[in-house]
């Protein structure tokens, strides 16, 4: 794993905007995976301002997102289709993007469509990650087992009661999300994982320095050949000496 420690969020923003930048020009009709959070706002608009200047062109990218709510509609300003246009799609040419449909009824086979999905475009040559607290890569929370495909999760509790805030009531926070599994995102040729603040500085060391372990399914991530960790300094506070 390489490890790239920048000074704040900003600069993390930059490092990871760099090294997407570097996948579309070295491979122009590349299939990029994104994350949604707080931890990309930062590189998608510093992705975004390069567009602009001319510096890359997206003309040929393809994208596909972790995960989805499932049962938001996708003009929901919660929907992560909704975060990835205003954030993303909507400023620059990528060719197409890709997002498990949260409207389908059908969870079965959402999953399996959306898995073939990413099998036909020949899979992920960089995947773009963020990091939950308590180990969370998607929506692969901590488990007995590493799930394998893409599915559907029933939310936690917790994630729920954190959730209600963005909505007008409890009874409309979404209960489940569709996810790439562990498998579907350790099959990505590269991962980009990106980590800000001193509240993840625990997570980043029991992740990547801890056991391999579905209950912190990101620990899985020390197997994959190409990970590239930028995190700035306060989440990397606490690595073992
Ligand atoms: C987002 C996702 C989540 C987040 C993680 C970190 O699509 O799948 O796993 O990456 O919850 O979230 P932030 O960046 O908000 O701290």
């Amino acid at each position: 794993m390489k490890i790239y420690k920048t000074k704040n969020y900003d600069a993390m923003s930059r490092t990871a905007a760099n090294i997407i930048s570097a996948q579309v020009i070295m491979k122009p009709n590349c299939v990029l995976g994104l994350a949604t959070g707080s931890s990309p706002i930062g590189t998608y608009k510093q992705l975004v301002d390069w567009y602009n200047k001319g510096d890359i062109n997206f003309a040929q990218v393809t994208t596909v997102n972790l995960d989805e709510y499932r049962g938001l509609t996708r003009d929901n300003d919660q929907s992560y289709y909704y975060f990835m246009h205003k954030n993303l799609f909507d400023h620059v040419n990528i060719k197409a993007s890709y997002l498990p449909d949260g409207t389908r009824e059908d969870a079965e086979e959402e999953c399996h469509h959306y898995e073939e999905i990413i099998r036909s475009l020949g899979g992920v040559d960089l995947q773009l990650l963020g990091l939950g607290h308590n180990g969370h890569i998607g929506f692969n929370e901590p488990a007995d087992h590493f799930p394998k495909e893409t599915h559907c999760v029933d939310l936690q509790e917790r994630t729920i009661e954190a959730n209600k805030r963005f909505f007008a009531s409890i009874d409309d926070v979404p209960r489940q999300a569709y996810t790439m599994g562990i498998g579907t995102i350790m099959r990505a040729r590269k991962i980009l994982i990106i980590v800000s603040g001193e509240d993840k500085a625990d997570i980043v060391r029991d992740a990547f320095f801890g056991p391999i372990t579905p209950t912190v399914p990101a620990s899985i991530l020390q197997l994959h050949p190409d990970v590239t960790l930028v995190a700035d300094e306060a989440a990397l506070s606490r690595l073992p000496q």
